[in-house]
This record gives C-alpha cells, sequence and structure tokens, in this order.
C-alpha cells in the first residue's frame, strides 16, 4: 500500500490518502499547541511519543470491543486508519473537577465529580470551540438524536476502560476529550487520538501532571513526561 496526496494537515497530524480505498495514512508531527494554536512550538520526538501512545491505547480499547478508526501503527511516526467523516464535536468526559471546568464553575482543581459528566464543544477554530448542548446539537444538524446517544453510550464504555487501563498503570484519568468519525456505511467509530494531548492524567500517589499540561502552564519539558507514560503502557 502505497502513501498517496495530503488530504489534510491538523495541528498534531498530518492526513494522506493511500492507494488502498477507505484507508488514510495519519503522520504525528513534532508540534506543540494550546490555546486554539496561539501557543505553538516545535517538540523533537512528541510525533513519535503520541503515535505510539494513541496506538497502544485503541489497541487495548479494541481488546474491550471498542470500535475505532485504527488499523494498524505503520512506523514509529505513522499510523493507518480507516476513513470516516469526523463529527465535529469534542467530545470532553470529566472524573475530576480540573481545566475550564474549574475555572468555569469555581470547583477547585482535584475534586471529585459524583459521576462522570460528558460535554459537547462544537470543533470550530473559528469560534473557538464553544460548549453547546444537545439540543445545540439537533438544531444544528451536527448529529441526530440517534447518534449523541449512540456517543454517549461509547463515550461511557470509553471512559470506564481507559480509568481500568490507567489504572494498572498507576495514573488517575482527571478528564479526557475523543472525536467520532462515521464511516461512509454510516457506522460511528471512535477515532483521532488518545494521549496525554487529550487527557488530562495525574500520578495516583504524587498527584504529578503526565500530560499536556505541562506545556500549557510551562511547568517543564513534556518529552520525559510523555515518555514516562509510554514507559507505563509498554511495560503492561
Ligand atoms: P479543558 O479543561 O481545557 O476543557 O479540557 C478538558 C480535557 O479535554 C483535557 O483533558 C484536555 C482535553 N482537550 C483537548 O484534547 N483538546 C482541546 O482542544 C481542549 C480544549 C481540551
Amino acid at each position: 500500500m502505497e502513501k498517496e496526496s495530503l488530504l489534510y494537515e491538523g495541528k498534531a497530524k498530518k492526513l494522506y490518502k493511500t492507494s488502498e480505498d477507505g484507508l488514510v495514512w495519519v503522520e504525528y508531527l513534532n508540534q506543540a499547541t494550546a490555546l486554539n494554536g496561539a501557543k505553538k512550538d516545535k517538540v523533537q520526538g512528541k510525533g513519535e511519543l503520541n503515535n505510539q501512545i494513541t496506538s497502544k491505547i485503541f489497541e487495548k480499547l479494541n481488546e474491550r470491543g471498542i470500535a475505532s478508526h485504527f488499523v494498524r501503527k505503520l512506523s514509529k511516526t505513522e499510523q493507518l486508519v480507516k476513513e470516516v467523516n469526523i463529527i465535529p464535536l469534542e467530545v470532553v468526559v470529566r472524573n475530576v473537577a480540573a481545566g475550564s471546568f474549574s475555572k468555569r464553575l469555581d470547583v477547585l482543581e482535584g475534586h471529585p465529580l459524583p459521576f462522570p459528566i460528558i460535554e459537547f464543544y462544537f470543533k470550530e477554530d473559528r469560534l473557538d470551540d464553544p460548549l453547546i448542548n444537545e439540543d445545540h446539537i439537533l438544531a444544528l444538524g451536527i448529529a441526530t438524536n440517534e447518534e449523541i446517544q449512540k456517543i454517549k453510550t461509547m463515550t461511557h464504555k470509553i471512559n470506564h476502560a481507559l480509568i481500568d487501563l490507567f489504572n494498572e498503570l498507576s495514573i488517575k484519568l482527571i478528564d479526557f476529550k475523543v472525536e467520532f468519525g462515521k464511516t461512509a456505511e454510516g457506522e460511528i467509530l471512535l477515532a483521532d487520538e488518545i494521549s496525554p494531548d487529550t487527557c488530562r492524567l495525574w500520578d495516583l500517589k504524587t498527584n504529578e501532571h503526565l500530560d499536556k499540561d505541562v506545556y500549557r502552564r510551562d511547568l517543564g519539558d513534556l518529552v520525559p513526561v510523555y515518555k514516562e507514560v509510554l514507559r507505563r503502557l509498554e511495560e503492561i
């Protein structure tokens, strides 16, 4: 199978057409961004780390019966995925208060939530990805009610599987973001990536940040932190 023309370039990945119908070649870039792209840096080794971490996590989720676009890892920085139309929603799950939730609602970071909270953000850079609700999704025609319910069911299942997985790594899953895509047949699949870029991961014992907050908050170098997550994943 051959890599063909560039389909899309995002903040952290490039997507290419392949010689095989329905398959897309993904290249993870050495780019770190925050604040919707306002903070941007080249970080040597990041693409490799996120590709390997995401590949491992999608494999683990697949073992738990969670369907994703992931097909296989192609190289240290590349993976093969099924072609999907991304539903323009960032689906956030919060198990513990942190980040924008803590800021918006004045809840201390680290405060456990009584149940996992699902939030939807409209993926639209021009609008800075605003928080929206299910009525907004329906009214804007982003997804049908059936699709929203399917996404919520899948998201809860992903949350349970990820909590268990990270627990094995002595990591607390504070919150995370996932995206979903639709295949040509209309099947909804987990898509995009799951990595320290898209999750808040705190060390179980020390509460140390093992995620992109290290970069967002200028707490230090993200490479050793992401390496530590990959090291723990490779041990299980
Ligand atoms: P937030 O607290 O900034 O809303 O972020 C919640 C979670 O979603 C956190 O784990 C980081 C992740 N996230 C992304 O992956 N991409 C984004 O664009 C945003 C805003 C958050």
